[in-house]
């Protein structure tokens, strides 16, 4: 098969990859130029790992390439993948702005029979959408198919995600393009959901909202820890046991962040108004994940007294670790509260670049911590949780490390004599 993959962000381009990896030809198109550019030469323009290995090889087969020029990869396509953005409107709702013009260029070109495939996070109805936009501009009626197929892939993971998904779920109101599509995947062993396409748009937003519930639920239940000193970790362990609740997604910390989770809620919550329903849950949910900055910056401040001119090290600022995307990271919030209190700020991360002037990045911990009041684990790098606790002690001017996200173990860091705060941990 000859796949278009359009829109070359992290869904894009692994999807593409993976498709290559089930031998089809794939060509990644995207209206960045220099995007477009970088993947021709087989650079990765954005952090994910075992992707650039991926790149380089199908490459070097004649597997896949990359274009900026619509017409003729449109027109020699079989399938054509929709992976565009869908960020947040001012309204909440996800803005279709690159789903139509993808979709208009796609009637305008069209010019044999071709299925096009919504992998974009698109709110309820959008194949809908997308199927009248190509009708449209399509002038001389060449048939074609609509088909939903949601991408349930983490950054930092997108590899194996999309290579193991733990299910695929296709919509359409054509049984016969979507088991097309359910074709594409025949090397995979997740189970397949075959069902509508507003039912498959849906569940993405389903899904990512349950996970982001699980998160507010297991933070609240963290600040409840704190207060009774329990360790909130022994708690997600004992409920995750139960294959009921299982034990992902509760880890207690700073709350979700990314270019997902957080647009993707607010998309839920507003346009279940629209239908007259009120997803109050999910709008707890919210206001749960937007205390969790403070309430860190709360728990430094209770130890530290006045923070205006304290050197504090903030060590993270990727929104999860083995992802350089800082979208929605809590990692940010808590700068900005620590910039207002006028802290002297000094950050870390091992793939990120901050772009903040008022704040000082170092490129290796040590440095980061020298002479700090406080050391703050914003992230849950790997990098982190092998530092040398010995050595960070001997460099900081108070032993005081404050865990977001509760990767260290207290008591190494107690026997050298610093003084640990988790997040709901006794
Ligand atoms: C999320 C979903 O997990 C994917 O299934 C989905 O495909 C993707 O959104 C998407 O819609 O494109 P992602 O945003 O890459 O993936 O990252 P996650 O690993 O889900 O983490 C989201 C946030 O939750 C991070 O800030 C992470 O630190 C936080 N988190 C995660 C916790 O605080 N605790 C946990 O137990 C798990």
């Amino acid at each position: 098969m000859n796949v278009l993959v359009i829109g070359m962000g992290y869904v894009g381009t692994t999807t593409g990859l993976v498709l290559c990896e089930q031998g089809h030809k794939v060509i990644g198109l995207d209206i960045d130029k220099n995007k477009i550019n970088s993947l021709n030469e087989g650079k990765l323009y954005f952090y994910e790992k075992g992707l650039d290995e991926l790149l380089i090889t199908h490459l070097n087969r004649e597997n896949i390439s990359f274009t900026t020029e619509s017409m003729d990869a449109i027109q020699g396509s079989d399938i054509i993948f929709i992976c565009v953005g869908t960020p947040k409107n001012e309204d909440g709702k996800a803005d279709l702005k690159y789903v139509r013009e993808v979709a208009m260029l796609i009637g305008r070109y069209i010019n044999n029979y071709k299925i096009i495939v919504i992998k974009s996070t698109v709110p309820v109805g959008t194949a809908e959408t997308v199927t009248n936009i190509i009708m449209e501009n399509n002038r001389d009626h060449i048939p074609f198919d609509v088909v939903s197929n949601p991408e349930f892939l983490r950054e930092g993971n997108a590899l194996s995600d999309a290579k193991n998904p733990d299910r695929i779920v296709i919509g359409s109101s054509n049984m016969e393009a979507a088991k097309m599509v359910s074709e594409l995947f025949t090397n995979m062993t997740a189970p397949i959901v075959m069902t509508t396409s507003k039912t498959a748009e849906l569940v993405k937003y389903a899904s990512n909202s349950f996970l982001a519930l699980k998160i507010s639920f297991i933070n609240e239940l963290s600040t409840l820890c704190d207060r009774m000193n329990i360790d909130i970790d022994e708690i997600s362990l004992g409920m995750g046991l139960d294959h009921r609740i299982g034990p992902y997604f509760l880890k207690a910390g700073l709350g979700y962040g990314g270019s997902c989770f957080p647009k993707d809620v607010d998309a839920l919550i507003t346009t279940s108004k629209d239908y007259g329903v009120n997803l109050s849950i999910l709008e707890q949910v919210v206001s749960i994940n937007e205390s969790k900055p403070l309430y860190f910056i709360e728990k430094v401040a209770r130890t530290l007294g006045e923070l205006k001119n304290k050197r504090i090290a903030v060590l993270g600022l990727a929104f999860k670790s083995g992802t350089d995307d800082t979208r929605e990271s809590p990692s940010l919030r808590i700068i900005e509260y620590l910039l207002n209190a006028q802290s002297i700020v000094r950050v870390h991360d091992p793939v990120v670049t901050s772009s903040m002037k008022e704040v000082e990045q170092f490129t290796n911990v040590i440095d980061t911590v020298r002479e700090v009041d406080a050391v703050l684990i914003c992230t849950d790098w790997e990098e982190y949780k092998q530092l040398d606790w010995n050595k960070v002690k001997e460099v900081v001017k108070q032993p005081f490390v404050f865990d977001g996200r509760n990767i260290l173990n207290k008591d190494e860091l107690k026997k050298v004599g610093i003084q640990y705060h988790g997040i709901g941990k006794p």
